[in-house]
């Protein structure tokens, strides 16, 4: 049977994993990959460590670091749900683009190293992802080796986090006691290391094994029924709604290296994580369903081919259907455009995409047109989706042109990369220099790149290092107060934005002056 246009949106799901560096987002991917059939070997996600790179021409930075294209959308089939993941890149990767990606999704799965606990990356995109109210399903890793008590990782979920959460599962010991995974959720236990036929025991009516098994001998066994027994008495109920609202994290336990408790915690995900959902815009909700096409920007990864300067763009499909060829219109511009070079993406591989629906995420070729944020509509009125959050930059830098002679090329190629998002700029208010401001290390090298291959000028970039940025509400001028510790810089729509040394000189300012309205736009969203 023909399935249907709403039956295609239905099974779509789109999710982001967030995790910080090392706590098991390839492996996992690449375990989820694997159910999905959509790549043969493990080793294929990312270079990184397998020395195994995609073969496409992508922009040298990409290729030195290892990150391609195709490792940041991809698609694989489970069960009938069409599912999109997208990566995050994280580290000396860490950029804007990697906060934007979370704007495309309907879900996040983040990943946690059972050893370390949260960490730094991992709470800063947990972050975005509270302001945006996506629901986010944690997966805690690497339970094969001895880390934190399990109860210690859900109190700092609780406490660091301030997510409430609801354990799927259990953990049955840890590390060389890893005896396996108590499954609240299914009514039954999954042992570690066992062969596939035996690995399930089905639990009775009281959540207990029956009859006689070896698991009863061990002490774990008994400890785990204790503190399933406090979950069920002291801890959060299970709660669907909750669960979409953010406000309520499932929790896995597993291992990803030994792809235990992965298809698991895949079953479940896609038994509650959300279809596509409807996105704000200028004429109301959209809902995924509406028949008319529609979809923003929210990357565009440009130079991959240095010999044609070509850039392409992602498009979040959030209404109807992609066709290739299909000509939309871009309100920004007031412009119709067709979109005849379209890409999809597969793990190792990206293939032209004929037509794509609601939640799928693909890449247009951008011969200089689109801008981040942008929507793409088949609406003759054209509406626009929701402004893209603005995300406070942390690291600064001054920049100036090399050759001075150079001064034209240099400000339409600053005015152009800061329109498209990959960077923002600032200018010092007494003595109007420009600075650049960045989340991540990443864009000032994208910066430098694309300003000398596409805008012929080579820039000189001074390290401010990192700086606590704060708004200013309201007209009142603060130019008195700038001092080197709070330096007063503007930003490209003029506001007044504090540039803060540190922590302290943050407050120590609020101290002396409590009066200026400070702000910070990542927590107004
Ligand atoms: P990332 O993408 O989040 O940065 O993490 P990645 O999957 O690359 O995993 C980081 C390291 O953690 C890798 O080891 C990986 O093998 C290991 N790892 C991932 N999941 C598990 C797990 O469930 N248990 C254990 N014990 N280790 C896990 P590495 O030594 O850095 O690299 P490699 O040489 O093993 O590839």
């Amino acid at each position: 049977m023909m399935s249907t246009f709403k039956d295609e949106v239905l099974s779509r799901r789109t999710f982001a994993i967030i995790s910080h560096p090392d706590a098991g987002k390839t492996t996992l991917t690449e375990k989820l990959l694997l159910f999905g059939g959509a790549i043969r070997d493990a080793g294929t996600v990312k270079g990184k460590k397998t020395g195994k790179y995609a073969t496409s021409d992508w922009m040298e930075i990409e290729k030195q670091r290892g990150i391609s294209v195709t490792s940041s959308v991809m698609q694989f089939e489970y069960n009938k749900a069409k599912i999109n993941i997208l990566d995050t890149p994280g580290h000396q990767d860490f950029s804007e683009d990697t906060y934007r990606t979370l704007t495309a999704v309907d879900s996040a799965v983040m990943i946690i190293d059972s050893a370390k606990g949260i960490e730094d990356q991992t709470l800063k995109l947990f972050k975005v992802c509270r302001m945006r109210g996506i629901p986010i399903f944690t997966f805690i890793n690497k339970l094969d080796r001895q880390g934190k008590m399990p109860l210690e990782l859900l109190a700092e979920l609780e406490e660091v986090m301030g997510i409430e959460s609801y354990p799927m599962n259990w953990p049955i010991g840890m590390g060389k006691e890893f005896l396996g995974i108590y499954d609240r959720f299914n009514n039954r236990i999954e042992q570690f290391r066992v062969d596939e036929e035996d690995r399930f025991l089905e639990l009775n009516d009281e959540g207990e094994i029956n009859g006689d098994h070896s698991l009863k001998q061990s002490g774990l066994y008994e400890q785990t029924l204790e503190e399933i027994m406090l979950l069920n008495e002291a801890g959060n109920e299970f709660s669907r709604d909750r669960i979409a609202s953010g406000d309520l994290t499932p929790v896995f336990f597993g291992s990803a290296l030994t792809n235990f408790g992965v298809q698991t915690f895949l079953e479940s995900y896609l038994q509650f994580a959300p279809t596509p959902q409807p996105r704000e815009s200028t004429i109301g909700e959209i809902n995924p369903l509406t028949e008319d096409f529609s979809g923003f920007i929210f990357k565009i990864q440009a130079n991959m081919n240095p010999a044609h300067r070509d850039r392409i763009a992602f498009l979040r499909i959030c209404s109807g259907k992609f066709e290739r060829g299909m000509s939309v219109n871009i309100p920004r511009l007031g412009k119709q455009v067709k979109l005849a070079q379209s890409t999809q993406f597969m793990a190792d591989d990206r293939s032209t995409v004929n037509e794509a629906v609601s939640g799928d995420i693909i890449g247009i070729y951008d011969p200089g047109t689109y801008q981040i944020g942008d929507t793409l509509t088949s609406d003759k009125n054209g509406f626009q989706f929701e402004r893209l959050p603005q995300f406070t930059p942390e690291l600064f830098v001054r920049v100036t042109a090399k050759n001075v002679m150079k001064q034209k090329h240099f400000h339409k190629g600053i005015q152009q990369l800061v329109q498209e998002g990959a960077i923002q700029l600032f200018k010092t208010v007494k003595t109007d220099e420009y600075l650049l401001g960045a989340v991540g290390q990443l864009q000032f090298e994208v910066f430098e790149h694309r300003m000398k291959n596409e805008y012929n000028t080579e820039v000189l970039m001074e390290r401010l290092g990192s700086k606590i940025a704060r708004w200013v509400e309201g007209e009142e001028h603060y130019d008195n107060l700038s001092s080197s510790r709070s330096l007063l810089v503007k930003d490209r729509y003029e506001h007044q934005v504090f540039l803060f040394e540190n922590e302290f000189a943050l407050r120590w300012f609020q101290d002396k002056n409590p009066d200026v309205p400070l702000y910070n736009p990542m927590d107004q969203q």
